[in-house]
């Protein structure tokens, strides 16, 4: 099906199933620990043997040798596959680094050897006795020093950027010279790690020439075509499965050393194999978000009126690694005459930069956004007040594209007032509760809404039983929900009718999950797929198939009734489909908005950032299960918050790792961290966005919530950090 407008009505616009705060249908299988993960296949492979993944102790340069002669006496050990001893494996999508294969070192903790015993204590310590001879080279580590040299981004170049380099409209540096009230300051944001819940993991089983990865991964399609070209199989060679993914952020968007090491062991020892990447290997062998270096000019009139705006980004990578696309939102949040978006890019030999949860916004609105803050200061203006003034409902930078629907003055009114906006003092340093300094915070919330293709199969059965297939993945979102929701809603039918099936690579190919595209893109294929199922039922029982209501289980039109079952009644009935997003991306801005309000506390005499409440107002298009959407919105204010206070993965500047790679070095706040969160949802709808009308909200959570955090810090001391994270450290 191809989709350019929902004008119209459809079934989903009923609203008896879609659009309800359901239970995720997940839930008890994840809070009983009957959910299996991948490294908990012993159901699948109960013979697997385990792998054990040595990662490189040095950041640049190539292996000499490799001895792995007592690491094979040793107990229980059954095999040992070494990068020299295999070729350069072909990288998957998104890889910026080989992850493995040859001799060259791109990076610290890149895999170079896998251990196979019959017990992980009996791997890890076999992996103690691999010798390893290398010829170390000078690496840059630091962006700091490196950022001297970056160079500009290519305009075509960023993830997800459609067009990411120098961009100028109007006379940037004119304006600003001339704008009677001026901000030009400079930021940095940290180096973060995903520190999902369940590592990377894979359990890798051969049966003669096809080899079957359970995996836990967040775009199966992607993944499925990677592990092909990786292994030099055929496609029909290769299955994945991940029904259950214990989180990914962004981390696992792509296939990493797990999946690849966990199939060439399996091959080399003839078992299954399952490898889980350590701790230490999450944050230095895999990827994360690299840090950035942001400049941000804005001049405005007296009366608050924004007549230049410049945001600059540096940050760096790998070779052929992509910038943190940091400028995104700066071309579309605010009005303004004259502006100048520009990114660079230095070459690090870090561990590899890549996608985190709202990869360019999440750490571009935490710079934006206290930009926006101090210029209101500056202006004395209320920072509600001054968003409200710089609104724009068209594209700045391209007149002629309007947004498909954006509220973000609802959301910044419906925040000011729920949360006791008009009470702050705009004066910082002035509020005290006993022990703390108390401080308000707010700024804007911006994230792009991607669609991405996504198919899925629905069959229904002789019982009235409706079962869909797709490989699209459940990270944590709530996908088995929402597909439930959206099939059930389609086909007439109780959602316990409905069986969902996710994460297998026999399944449709789906959006995935990333980007916040998932929700809408996944439940918008389920959407076509039950469009031609109810076709064929309609044609089934002798209805014209746009008279047809489903219904209560029946399908009718006219005097007529016939339960829905009786369709299959002689066999299976099963429909396949896809949604393909058509020409209105080019006509139609579709992005979501939101508003964060934050109430800190700060201990008077330690400093400590203690966060006492938010409330996040979201325009997001219909939401499709309040509760599932919630969650994810509260779940990225709890990772912003992160990003504001805690998170910062370490640069060991001389050796190029991430010193902290553990979660007890690398800290991350948990939702007891914040005692109240609020979310809203403006009741709206998008027409442009898919049939469902919905758009994404998993990324819109995490974006400019870190600057409200940084905000309300300035609101209670009067210190306006400009350095991310705000350690205590940096009030004292
Ligand atoms: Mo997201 S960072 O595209 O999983």
């Amino acid at each position: 099906m191809k989709f350019d407008t929902a004008a119209g009505p459809n079934p989903i616009d009923r609203l008896k199933v879609v659009g309800k705060p359901t239970d995720r249908i997940d839930g008890k299988f994840k809070t009983t620990g009957t959910a299996p993960y991948a490294y908990e296949r012993h159901d699948v492979a109960p013979d697997a043997a385990y792998g054990y993944v040595l990662g490189s102790s040095i950041a640049k340069g190539r292996v000499r040798s490799i001895d792995t002669a007592l690491a094979r006496q040793a107990p229980g050990v059954i095999g040992v596959v070494t990068t020299l001893d295999t070729p350069r494996i072909e990288r998957g999508v998104m890889n910026v680094a080989y992850l493995f294969g040859g001799d060259v070192i791109q990076h610290y903790h890149q895999a170079i050897a896998v251990v196979v015993a019959e017990t992980f204590e009996q791997a890890r310590a076999a992996s103690f006795l691999v010798k390893v001879d290398y010829a170390p080279e000078d690496g840059k580590f630091d962006l700091a020093t490196e950022a001297k040299t970056a160079e500009p981004v290519p305009a075509d170049s960023g993830e997800g950027s459609g067009g990411n380099g120098e961009e100028r409209i109007g006379d940037f540096e004119g304006a600003f010279a001339q704008a009677p009230v001026t901000l030009d300051a400079t930021y940095r944001t940290a180096d973060e790690s995903h520190a999902m819940m369940e590592p990377h993991a894979t359990v890798a089983a051969w049966a003669g020439d096809r080899v079957t990865l359970w995996t836990s991964n967040q775009m199966i399609g992607w993944g499925h075509g990677s592990l092909a070209k990786m292994l030099d199989l055929p496609k029909e060679k290769v299955r994945l499965d991940a029904p259950y993914v214990g989180g990914g952020f962004g981390g696992k968007l792509f296939v990493r050393a797990d999946a690849v090491l966990a199939a060439l062991a399996a091959k080399a020892t003839g078992r299954p194999v399952k490898v889980a990447l350590t701790r230490p290997l999450i944050a230095n062998n895999t990827t994360h978000r690299p840090a950035t270096i942001q400049r941000v000019r804005i001049g405005a009139t007296q009366d608050g009126t924004i007549t230049a705006i410049a945001h600059e980004s540096t940050s760096g990578n790998l070779p052929d690694g992509g910038p943190e696309t940091a400028v995104n939102q700066t071309k579309y949040l605010y009005a303004g005459q004259n502006r100048l978006t520009a990114m660079k890019l230095a070459r690090l030999d870090l561990p590899e930069g890549n996608a985190m949860r709202a990869p360019g916004e999440a750490p571009g609105l935490a710079v934006l956004e206290v930009a926006m803050d101090e210029m209101a200061e500056k202006l004395g203006l209320d920072p509600v007040a001054f968003r409200i003034r710089n609104d724009t409902q068209v594209v700045p930078t391209e007149p002629d594209l309007r947004f498909s629907h954006r509220d973000l003055v609802g959301c910044l009114k419906l925040g000011a007032e729920k949360f006791g906006w008009a009470k702050r003092n705009p004066k910082p340093g002035q509020v005290r509760d006993g022990q703390w300094l108390v401080g308000l915070g707010m700024a804007a919330a911006f994230r792009d809404n991607m669609v991405m293709k996504s198919g899925a199969r629905v069959r229904l059965g002789g019982d009235g039983t409706v079962t869909v297939e797709t490989d699209m993945t459940d990270i944590g979102t709530g996908s088995y929900t929402i597909i439930a929701q959206t099939a059930a809603e389609m086909m007439g039918v109780p959602l316990e009718k409905v069986v969902v099936r996710l994460g297998d690579s026999d399944f449709p190919v789906s959006s995935g999950s990333g980007g916040q595209f998932g929700a809408n893109s996944s439940t918008a294929g389920v959407y076509a797929a039950c469009v031609k199922l109810r076709e064929s039922i309609a044609q089934k029982l002798g209805f014209n198939a746009t008279d047809a209501v489903f219904e209560d289980g029946e399908v009718r039109a006219g005097n007529r009734a016939i339960p829905l079952a009786q369709a299959a009644s002689d066999g299976e009935l099963v429909a396949e489909d896809s949604i393909e997003f058509g020409k209105f991306s080019k006509t139609q801005q579709v992005s979501t908005f939101g508003a964060h309000f934050v109430e800190v506390g700060v201990d008077v005499d330690t400093a400590e950032v203690r966060v006492r409440r938010m409330l996040a107002v979201c325009a997001a298009g219909r939401i499709l299960n309040p509760k599932s959407a919630r969650s994810q919105v509260i779940g990225g204010m709890v990772m912003g918050t992160g990003a504001a206070l805690m998170e910062e993965l370490a640069v060991d500047t001389k050796r190029g790792f991430f010193a902290n790679h553990d979660l007890a070095g690398y800290e991350v706040p948990v939702h007891a961290d914040i005692p109240h969160q609020e979310v809203i949802f403006l009741d709206e709808t998008d027409p442009m966005s898919s049939p469902m009308k919905a758009k994404g909200v998993g990324e819109l959570g995490i974006s400019g919530i870190a600057a409200a955090v940084a905000n309300a810090v300035y609101n209670a001391t009067g210190i306006r950090v400009r350095e991310y994270p705000i350690t205590l450290d940096k009030l004292i």
